[in-house]
């Protein structure tokens, strides 16, 4: 059977990635940029260049679009004569947006005749292409499937999170929460250690470990008590953490280092004790971060 061909537009770093990634696969694939000429190094691995959206839109059974934004998508994408080139095609977007921009593109696109696919992706592009990679996707299961088998040119792991076209989106923006909030907070530790004159190695050495012990098991133990809306403290309690806290900010005030992270951690276990869950687990500062803004204690 012939491979499914594919346009891909938008030849930043990801979608010059992804469009290397299809065509190691021995899809067809054509590629646009507003700017031409970073499709040079495409036309040279074999792909076409198209002149125009219009003309990726005609030349291929998919469209991968990879660009800055759904902004920049809805500016290329929704104009009569592209719609009428996409009508019984598949639009898959990866690029970065919210949920709701999501929600949107698949309604504008359904309704349109255009057969849509939500997607997050949780590689650098120097990921694209992997076994072990992880892509989220979200919206029609069916779509999905039908397209699963190019899907995983990108990601050894396509893996369909819902069927509300924003879900993919969500799940891209809560792991890069988890992504921040550890990567700031070993950041945190190394300089902690540098102020002390601790080898930064050392410091590393002693991190992994958590992440396959103490960590996982506070995800896991959270994760069953935000499910169960009760977070009675079998571990330690909030009480404990807030004295361990409020010592550790002592700490970093005396060795004169930012204490914004600190005041943060700290801030955000006094808001639980203060709304009463001073006997429960540290899971239960879901219960201040679940708040609608306006709802919160100050
Ligand atoms: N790079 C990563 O590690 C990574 C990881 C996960 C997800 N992503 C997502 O992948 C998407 C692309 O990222 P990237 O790293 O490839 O970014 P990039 O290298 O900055 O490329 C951005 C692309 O968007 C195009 N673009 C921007 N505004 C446009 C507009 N108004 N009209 C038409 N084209 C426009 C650019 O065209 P020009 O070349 O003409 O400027 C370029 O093709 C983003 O949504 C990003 O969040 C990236």
């Amino acid at each position: 059977m012939a491979e499914k061909t594919v346009s891909v537009i938008g030849m930043g770093s990801m979608g010059s990635a992804l469009a290397k990634a299809f065509l190691a696969n021995n899809h067809p694939v054509t590629v646009w940029n507003r700017t031409a000429s970073k499709c040079t190094p495409l036309e040279q691995a074999g792909a076409k260049v198209a002149k125009s959206v219009v003309d990726a839109a005609e030349a291929s059974q998919v469209m991968v679009i990879s660009l800055l934004n759904y902004e920049a998508t809805q500016s290329l994408l929704q104009t009569p004569e592209v719609i009428e080139k996409l009508k019984g095609k598949v639009i898959v977007q990866l690029s970065t947006g919210f949920p709701r921009e999501a929600r949107e593109s698949e309604a504008w696109a359904n309704q349109n005749g255009i057969s849509y696919l939500d997607g997050a992706i949780l590689e650098y592009p120097t990921g694209i292409g992997k076994e072990e990679s992880v892509f989220f996707y979200s919206g029609s299961e069916k779509v999905f499937e039908e397209n699963k088998a190019l899907l995983r040119c990108l990601a050894g792991n396509p893996r369909f999170v819902g069927k509300d076209a924003g879900h993919a989106a969500t799940l891209d923006i809560s792991t890069i929460s988890v992504y921040y909030g550890a990567s700031l907070g070993f950041l945190h530790g190394a300089a902690i250690c540098n102020s002390e004159g601790f080898p930064v190695d050392k410091y590393l050495s002693a991190t992994i470990p958590l992440l396959s012990g103490l960590i996982p098991d506070t995800l896991n133990m959270s994760e069953k008590m935000i499910n169960e809306g009760s977070y009675t403290a079998k571990i330690a309690t909030l009480d404990v953490h807030v004295a361990g806290l409020k010592h550790l900010l002592e700490f970093i005030k005396e060795n004169r280092l930012d204490t914004a992270f600190m005041e943060c951690v700290l801030g955000y276990c006094k808001k639980a004790v203060d709304m009463g869950y001073t006997q429960d687990e540290l899971a239960a500062v879901f219960e201040v971060m679940k708040m609608k803004v306006d709802k919160k204690i100050e």
